[in-house]
């Protein structure tokens, strides 16, 4: 085999393991987004809305990126146990309560991950390891 022959070899096969590294990733996300917009028409698009946009003064949209990243860690806890009390999302007032939901802690992860990744958000995959970790210090 020629030197060159091997050196193109080489190059081949580091391409091969980056592209497999990162489709590893992407499918886990691609996994956690599917599986969410699924959760979300069942249990948050009745209030919230197809597109995130919430409803009037009574339902907050899930758009406002700033409040979601600030939040990240205490969002599987609202989710699962509801959210009450007076919230400014992109500079209007919300008061009104979200009722408790019965999901699982992968369905919560699910869920965030397809609301942080749509409505205009673009933040990380939130997975079930880290949903675990935050349920486990709700306040
Ligand atoms: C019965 C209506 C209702 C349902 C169903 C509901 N929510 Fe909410 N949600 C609310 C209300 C009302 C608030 C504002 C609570 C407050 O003012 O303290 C809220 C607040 C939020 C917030 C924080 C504020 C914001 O706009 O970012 C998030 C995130 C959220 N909901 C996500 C969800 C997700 C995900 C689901 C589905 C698992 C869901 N909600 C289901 C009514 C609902």
């Amino acid at each position: 085999m020629s030197w060159k022959l091997a050196g193109s070899l080489v190059v081949f096969v580091v391409t091969l393991l980056i592209a497999a590294c990162q489709s590893d990733e992407s499918l886990e996300f691609k996994r956690y987004y599917s599986s969410g917009a699924l959760v979300y028409q069942q249990h948050c698009q009745n209030c919230h809305g197809v597109n995130g946009e919430g409803l009037s003064a009574l339902i907050p949209p899930l758009s406002d990126s700033t409040y979601l990243r600030k939040n990240i860690t205490a969002l599987p806890c609202y989710i699962k146990n509801g959210l009450k009390g007076q919230i400014t999302i992109k500079g209007k007032t919300f008061e009104d309560a979200m009722p408790a939901n019965d999901l699982s802690p992968v369905e919560i992860a699910q869920v965030l991950t397809y609301v942080s990744n749509s409505f205009g958000n673009k933040l990380n995959t939130i997975d079930e390891q880290s949903v675990q970790k935050s349920l486990a210090n709700c306040k």
